[in-house]
């Protein structure tokens, strides 16, 4: 990338359950753009925190998983399959979904020093091929100039309802009112932490996905890209 160039990044915030991995996934296939699920990264770190047994105001020890993310991070994504994250050897995928996850990754994402390793992680990550990148704060933190932004929402029932079939489908044995319960906290922590919370970029494109499929939002949002292109 030539100095003063911006960033082939469309950046695509919103909350949890809002359909933005799927949109992402898919958006990033018809473009031919590298993928960057951020929620995965502070997933990683939730899941070495879990599985330390971290207590998760240890904001040392947290800053210091971070760190071991930041270097040991991987995602693939294979040609027609979903994309695998890995952590050096180790593919991380199922385990940083867990319920257990879940519930400790709005904690852990709130520490100063997790979220700058973060973001240097994420920044490492643009390449001139393009970047769908995903997460909450990308539009208005990490990528701040990226040429589009995307704030989906939908309404929250929507949201539960899509978690709930999401993680059930996996096989996973949960009720709907846990994941009602995970979501309020997660909505709730993600946008009234003291650093980078969950807000709309001024220049975002804001889209109710409520009625929508997947497939007229990735039309959306394309047609919005190549008709910027063709403006530039
Ligand atoms: O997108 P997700 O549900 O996998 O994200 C999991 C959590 O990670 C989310 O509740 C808050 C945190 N997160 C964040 O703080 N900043 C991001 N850019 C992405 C995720």
């Amino acid at each position: 990338m030539n100095a003063g160039e911006k960033p082939r990044v469309i950046a695509i915030d919103g909350p949890a359950a809002s359909g933005k991995s799927t949109v992402a996934l898919s958006l990033s296939r018809r473009l031919g753009f590298r993928l960057m699920d951020s929620g995965s990264m502070y997933r990683a770190v939730a899941l070495l925190a879990v599985e330390k047994e971290v207590q998760l105001d240890d904001e040392n020890t947290l800053f210091e998983l971070a760190r071991s993310v930041r270097a040991d991070f991987r995602l693939e994504l294979p040609p027609g399959a979903s994309p695998r994250v890995f952590l050096g050897d180790r593919d991380v995928t199922e385990a940083i979904r867990s319920p257990g996850v879940g519930e400790a990754v709005s904690p852990v994402s709130v520490v100063g020093g997790v979220r700058k390793e973060m973001v240097s992680l994420q920044r490492e990550s643009v390449s001139e091929d393009g970047v769908v990148a995903e997460g909450r704060d990308i539009g208005t933190v990490v990528f701040s100039d990226a040429p589009l932004k995307v704030y989906l929402d939908a309404a929250l029932e929507e949201r539960i309802d899509r978690r709930y079939k999401e993680l059930t489908d996996k096989g996973m044995n949960i009720t709907r009112s846990s994941v009602e319960k995970e979501t309020e906290m997660r909505d709730t922590i993600d946008s009234s932490r003291e650093h980078s919370p969950l807000s709309i970029a001024p220049d975002a494109v804001l889209i109710d996905t409520t009625d929508m499929s997947v497939v007229e939002v990735v039309e959306e949002i394309s047609k919005i890209w190549n008709s910027r292109q063709r403006d530039r």
